[in-house]
């Protein structure tokens, strides 16, 4: 393939988002918009990617440092040609070029690859990318000759009436001839409505010159959507949800109402895993095979072994392990690596710390910057005491303790192998391998107390 080059126009400013954030970082399913874009692109086999920025370009560049774009820099927006121009270095003096806009997410690289192939198969110097549309308003229309072919692009705010009533528009995605493109970027001028210099005048300028210019009909119009409100946004995002969870029902995921599974685009979901409603899988997240995230869990950055069962329960950054059970409400804060057929109950809470295999807390604890080995029972109302104000201290529980309830571990202690602690014990010193420790005040049992105080109310 002669296309190696992508160029994506990601400079304006995206008035209508009425945001201080570049509109092309704004997200679609978890993934920055012109990060959708530059994806299919690369899907299509268009390794080089040139990034045209402007509005907001420290950001945009921050956001897509080392991630092997080039960024080229159009300090003043003057128009889609003139972004263009400003790639003229960068652009190859033979073979192909594509050119496409930052804020349409829906594009696939089936599209992007088969569009590059009918420019290749029919040896044309210019092919535009265009949809026919039932309402066309606001976009540049295709003018074709009585024998059909294209002979220019008139945008929305300089045509006249019967061009108004062309139903084809540009969709803002081209493929050029590299010699072509240079040559016709030298050519543009501001005469027209907007003063700006169109990329769309190319089409005609060659066309003029004897150039063989043609239009690839794109078959799925919402894949040329572009995204310049947040109600565009939102109508992406349920298109992308849309297809995001297809492809996993697709692979063996059971959605029970895939209307109401919010997952990133990125997520790997492996095969009769069993999704409910309410669900937010995000990031860079990976579930196994078999397991059911319950109704309104929300799975940010982790990874979810085999078998796990995880319901109503907020898991970030974290790893469980394989037939592991988390919740109802549960809560794992980051860097909490859950081991294998643990169970980690209601109203658990646990930070930086690991639980090995076989572990339980069952029900209300707390287990923030612990280690904690296998087998280990924690139990009701345990509280890992890390902080005492200034610093955070580790604790570490080992293999097959026993952890009443109402334990308070004051780190920073050691609990070795199989030793108990009794309920309501405070644990400040370190506890040795098969001990007991106990620390509690005998209660006092006062006998007639209540009769003799008037309380009796029998
Ligand atoms: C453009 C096309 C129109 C097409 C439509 C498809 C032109 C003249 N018109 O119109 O035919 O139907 O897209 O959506 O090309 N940009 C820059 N620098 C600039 C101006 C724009 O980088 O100086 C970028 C924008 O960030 C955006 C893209 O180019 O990603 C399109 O610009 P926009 O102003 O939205 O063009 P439209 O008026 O929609
Ligand atoms: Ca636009």
């Amino acid at each position: 393939m002669s296309c190696n080059k992508g160029i994506i126009l990601s400079a304006g400013e995206g008035t209508r988002m009425k945001s201080t954030m570049p509109k092309v970082l704004h997200k679609v399913c978890g993934k920055p918009l012109v990060q959708h874009v530059m994806d299919q692109v690369r899907a299509a086999g268009v390794e080089n990617i040139i990034l045209i920025v402007g509005h907001g370009a420290e950001d945009v560049k921050a956001a897509f440092a080392g991630t092997g774009v080039e960024f080229v820099m159009q300090a003043e927006r003057l128009g889609t040609g003139h972004a263009v121009m400003q790639a003229k270095e960068s652009i190859p003096s033979e073979g192909d070029v594509l050119v496409l806009c930052g804020d349409t997410p829906l594009i696939t690289g089936d599209t992007v690859k088969a569009f590059i192939a009918e420019h290749e198969g029919q040896r044309n110097d210019v092919t535009v990318l265009t949809a026919v549309l039932d309402d066309p308003f606001g976009y540049g229309r295709i003018i074709r000759t009585e024998t059909g072919e294209v002979r220019k692009i008139v945008e929305q705010k300089d045509a006249d009436e019967s061009e108004r009533a062309v139903k084809e528009i540009n969709s803002g995605m081209y493929c050029f001839d590299a010699a072509l493109l240079k040559e016709k970027l030298a050519c543009l001028k501001t005469e027209n409505s907007q003063r700006e210099y169109y990329l769309t005048d190319i089409i005609g300028l060659s066309v003029e010159s004897g150039k063989k210019v043609g239009a690839f009909v794109v078959s799925e119009n919402e894949e040329i959507i572009g995204v310049n409100d947040r109600i565009q946004l939102a109508h992406a995002e349920k298109i992308m949800r849309g297809r995001i969870n297809e492809k996993h029902m697709r692979s063996g995921v059971t959605f029970i109402d895939p209307e109401t599974a919010y997952i990133d685009a990125d997520v790997v979901i492996g095969r009769d895993t069993v999704i409910y409603p309410g669900t937010i899988i995000s990031g860079n997240t990976t579930i196994g095979e078999s397991c059911v995230i319950g109704q309104n869990s929300h799975i940010v950055n982790s990874s979810i072994g085999d078998g796990a069962d995880i319901q109503s329960a907020t898991v970030l950054e974290s790893t469980v392990g394989k037939n592991t059970n988390v919740g109802p409400y549960a809560y794992l804060r980051p860097n909490s690596k859950i081991g294998n057929n643990c169970k980690v109950g209601d109203f658990v809470e646990i930070k930086n710390a690991s639980l090995g295999n076989g572990s339980k807390a069952a029900h209300l604890a707390y287990i923030g910057d612990a280690d904690v080995g296998e087998n280990v029972n924690i139990g009701c109302g345990v509280v890992f005491v890390n902080y005492d104000g200034v610093h955070k201290y580790r604790s570490v529980v080992k293999d097959r303790a026993f952890v009443g309830s109402n334990v308070n571990v004051v780190a920073p202690v050691t609990i070795e192998e199989d030793a108990y602690i009794a309920a309501g014990t405070t644990v400040t010193v370190d506890v040795a391998e098969g001990a007991l420790c106990v620390g509690r005040q005998r209660e006092e049992v006062i006998e007639g107390w209540v009769s003799r105080k008037g309380l009796l109310r029998k």
